[in-house]
């Protein structure tokens, strides 16, 4: 893989947790997966999966990346918007933060922390032997 490939697939998303010195800990690779639209869903391949139990989608079309995590043979997608005023959230170890207010989310989109009340949007995800689909 290119450079440039790298670069445009995967990413470092690191909160502002520097000051407390913890920005390792607070550090979370983030990865794009590649996806394709069919009959209004979005199809993605298992093996994106291969090395990481988390990716993101994103695309012009979304209004915020959708978030997908993988456990067990099981998977859930979430949309990666804040409920409270729809900043976008990022992955912060297992759980997704908002850096505007600071709630916090599950990795699965259910609040930990407010001012949000709501969950993040999630999607229905089905598969087969080596894809899964988000509705
Ligand atoms: S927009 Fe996310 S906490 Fe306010």
């Amino acid at each position: 893989m290119k450079r440039r490939e790298f670069l445009k697939n995967s990413g470092m998303v690191c909160l502002g947790a520097v000051a407390g010195g913890s920005m390792l800990a607070s550090c979370s690779k983030v990865y794009y997966a590649s996806f394709s639209v069919e009959n209004k869903s979005i199809k993605i391949s298992k093996s994106e999966f291969e090395d990481r139990d988390s990716v993101i989608i994103k695309d012009d079309r979304l209004p915020a990346p959708i978030y997908i995590v993988q456990e067990g043979d099981g998977y859930s997608a979430v949309l990666m918007l804040c409920t409270h005023k729809e900043c976008e959230v990022t992955p912060f170890g297992q759980e997704l933060h908002c850096p505007c207010h600071g709630s916090e989310f599950t990795n699965k989109g259910q609040v930990i922390t407010g001012p949000a009340e709501d969950d993040l949007k999630k999607f229905k995800v089905t598969s087969d032997a080596n894809f899964i689909y988000i509705t």
